[in-house]
């Protein structure tokens, strides 16, 4: 349903000197009236690096990801009774060489789910102890390539999966370390297509069934696997935490079942899914200092009850870092009055990116809200909808937005929350080439990410490259 234009204009913020903390923490609105990154404003960002345009405030991303190490530290600490705990950045919801920099820097682990997000990390500079590899259809490349590197968390998605890491670790001369993926039948998460622990899906190996405790005692078995422990993944963009909680209560009874009978369990991963504002309207997400003290206190209690150890615990949060980090900057092309059955009009905009850089409205029905981002504008406010540039109708970038009655082409505007799943499922529809991603911190700006040219695009077309 739409939002009516008084509520939208709520969502409209910022006069200069003025900016919501819903924006990343480098945003200012500058004495001129334009949106500032650190020391840049957005039309300096635009003609330096091409638009559209991912802009990642690294400080943002880096104190994000400090304050969950340091949560999950204070909760899981290591010694008297307790294990440690790791939080591991999923590289899916944004990846770039820089970024995993940073990640490592703040102290995260990383998770990957294919080769070349394995090889990215690799190549970045992490080592094997640093990463993880999920996937529910890992080609033998894959895992011999996180074998070779003696990757610390190899997630096991299937019987199958437990028989083939076996045989290419006897091959490598290595073991490889297991965690196997449990579907524990939680619905949690936004969309049906992010939610992940219910039965009947693709990912993990399913509690009910007992599929998962067979996979668990197979891979304990096996000589040349190293069994780790339990994984699960809820499902995105998760508010509240009892889902959480509850997921990680049946992961601790199938543990449980194998401590009883001798298979030993150091470690649970609860996966990630924590969800973060997409409109400043949207309810306050779990904060980690919050989250992490309520998920240490449901272990050590349970533990405790049952004289068990305290296992390590690990996190795989991508969105709650990355996602509020990122703003993207369009230029506005064409705006159209477009006439509605009931007689009035509603104003369509057009930016120069669209469902190619953010697939997420399209794909969930996302919700986002823009900017006016190059100046301030005192002209009444009109009920817009931002539309992408692509040959589809369902090409929407924000559904609906107060934006003012004078924006015209040319004018900047600024989509806060894009950092995750952004950029990462960002594709070439109608050869449209790739935005550029670029970091802004400590007063500098870098480019992560160069923009795609149409030479790129169709240097893998062999009629055409070869001219
Ligand atoms: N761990 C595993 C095993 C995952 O599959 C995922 C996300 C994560 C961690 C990170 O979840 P996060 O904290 O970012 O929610 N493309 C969708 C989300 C799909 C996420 C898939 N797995 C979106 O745009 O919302």
């Amino acid at each position: 349903m739409d939002r009516s234009l008084s509520q939208l204009s709520k969502l409209a913020c910022c006069e200069p000197g003025e900016v919501s903390a819903f924006w990343p923490w480098s945003v200012t609105r500058g004495e001129e009236g334009e949106l500032r990154f650190g020391n840049f404003s957005a039309s300096d960002l635009l003609s330096q690096f091409g638009s559209p345009l991912y802009v990642l405030d690294e400080d943002d991303f880096f104190g994000r990801a400090t304050v969950w190490v340091s949560a999950m530290a204070e909760s899981f600490w290591e010694g008297y009774g307790m294990s440690g705990a790791t939080v591991s950045y999923a590289t899916k919801a944004f990846a770039s060489g820089y970024a995993i920099k940073l990640a490592l820097d703040a102290g995260l682990s990383l998770d990957t789910a294919t080769a070349g997000e394995l090889g990215l990390a690799l190549r970045a500079g992490a080592v094997g102890a640093q990463l993880g590899l999920h996937g529910n259809n890992k080609s033998d490349a894959e895992l011999e390539l996180a074998i070779s590197h003696d990757v610390a968390h190899i997630y096991v998605d299937s019987l199958e999966e437990v028989e083939r890491l076996s045989h290419v670790s006897a091959r490598l001369g290595k073991r490889a370390n297991v965690m196997v993926r449990v579907t524990t039948g939680v619905h949690a998460g936004g969309h049906d297509f992010i939610a992940t622990a219910h039965e009947d899906q693709k990912f993990g190996l399913s509690l009910a069934s007992g599929q998962a405790e067979q996979a668990a005692r197979s891979a304990a078995a096996n000589e040349h696997l190293n069994f780790l422990g339990l994984h699960c993944h809820i499902g995105s963009q998760i508010l509240s935490p009892s889902a959480f909680l509850e997921s990680a209560l049946r992961l601790l009874k199938l543990r449980s079942v194998l401590l009883e009978s001798g298979v030993e369990v150091p470690e649970l991963n609860f996966g990630g899914g924590y969800g973060v504002r997409y409109l400043p309207s949207d309810p306050l997400p779990l904060s980690p200092a919050e989250f992490a003290p309520r998920l240490a206190q449901t272990i050590r209690e349970y533990c405790l009850s049952r004289q068990e150890s305290v296992p390590h615990v690990l996190i795989e949060p991508g969105r709650s870092i990355v996602g509020p980090a990122g703003v993207t900057l369009y230029q506005v092309g064409s705006i159209k009055e477009v006439p509605l059955e009931d007689g009035t009009t509603r104003t369509y905009v057009s930016v120069d990116g669209g469902m190619s850089d953010n697939l997420r409205p399209a794909l969930y029905g996302a919700s986002y809200t823009a900017l006016l981002a190059n100046r301030v504008s005192r002209e009444p406010l009109r009920l817009s909808r931002v539309v992408g540039k692509h040959c589809e109708s369902g090409d929407i970038v924000v559904r609906d937005v107060a934006l003012p009655a004078d924006l015209q082409r040319g004018d900047i505007l600024a989509v806060p929350v894009t950092g995750a799943y952004g950029s990462s499922m960002a594709s070439n529809y109608n050869l449209v080439p790739r935005p550029a991603v670029v970091g802004v911190g400590a007063g500098q700006v870098r480019l992560h990410i160069r923009r795609e040219s149409e030479e790129d695009l169709w240097a893998r077309d062999l009629l055409v490259s070869e001219k």
